[in-house]
């Protein structure tokens, strides 16, 4: 196993059709749906950010052309607030603009699953470690999961999964790791399962859309083998790496919200918006004045 730290490219593969979101979704990237006004595939790109990576790789499809143009720079955009004097949003269109030429894209164009969608990128990750993010999952906390993770990748070298505990009954959804026990939050993986049935899961540890690769999973992917759901799955390739370039869980720090759900995707815009300092009480007397009524139903 070696001992690798400089992960500098992330891929965040944003091809899915997002249908459980239809009919919102039917013109509108999920990745483009917003917590309070800023879209999901921001947090993903700041917490990218945060970590360290320089290039930013999007595997999309087709229809997903307003995520180009989203994290283009749009000038015309610019000089109208700034003829308007709404500083405000300038500077806020300013501190996420992306440096020029750190945004590539490749494209799926078959919904094959997420290996697949990860495979399609292989030209533009090239041979050194690096990051995968869902955009779904939205993980808060102090320090931003992904860069707790390439730190623990400098002490464990090869893959590297998010991990946390799920409810038993929800295994399913999930990739599932079979996992030593750990000495604080990394553990090594001795087995990992894509979406088991409950009966069959070795545990209900499950894998979080945070991962920081050996380029060594591209080979596995390569094989293009049909795992869960006939898709080519992720988790079948970083299992394939057990006992090679090797594989750990890390209990990241932080609380995930399942975006990728309506009730995980209202309760991160709840959340959010509670955080907000120029929301947070008009938002909180909005939420008592919804709430007082079934409370004097009851
Ligand atoms: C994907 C992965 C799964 C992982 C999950 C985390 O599943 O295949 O292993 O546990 O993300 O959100 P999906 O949610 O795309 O079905």
């Amino acid at each position: 196993m070696t001992k690798q730290s400089k992960v500098t490219k992330a891929v965040f593969p944003v091809a899915g059709l997002g249908t459980r979101f239809l009919p919102a979704t039917k013109s509108v990237p999920k990745e483009l749906l917003p917590l309070v006004d800023r879209p999901l595939i921001q947090y993903a790109i700041e917490e990218a950010r945060a970590a360290g990576i320089k290039e930013f790789i999007f595997v999309t499809a087709r229809g997903k052309s307003a995520l180009e143009d989203y994290l283009d720079h749009a000038p015309h955009l610019s000089a109208t607030l700034q003829n308007g004097n709404k500083t405000n949003l300038l500077a806020e269109l300013e501190r996420i603009r992306m440096p020029s030429g750190a945004v590539a894209y490749a494209r799926q164009d078959e919904p094959r699953g997420l290996g697949h969608a990860v495979w399609c990128a292989r030209h533009l990750i090239g041979n050194n470690p690096f990051a995968v993010i869902l955009p779904d999952d939205v993980i808060a906390g102090p320090t931003p999961c992904l860069q707790q993770m390439v730190e623990a990748h400098g002490e464990c070298g090869g893959n590297l999964v998010a991990a946390m505990e799920v409810a038993p009954e929800m295994v399913g959804s999930y990739g599932i790791l079979d996992a030593m026990p750990g000495q604080g939050r990394l553990s090594a993986v001795k087995g990992m399962i894509e979406k088991p049935s409950p009966d069959s899961a070795p545990s209900n540890l499950a894998v979080v859309g945070r991962y920081i690769l050996d380029p060594a999973v591209l080979d596995q992917l390569s094989k293009q083998t049909i795992g869960a759901g006939g898709e080519i799955q992720l988790t079948d390739a970083i299992a394939a790496e057990i006992g090679r370039s090797g594989v750990h869980g890390y209990r990241f720090k932080g609380q995930r919200y399942d975006c990728g759900s309506k009730a995980g995707y209202l309760r991160a815009t709840v959340a959010f918006a509670l955080e907000r300092p120029d929301l947070r009480d008009d938002f909180q007397a909005c939420l008592a004045s919804i709430a007082k009524p079934q409370v004097a139903a009851v």
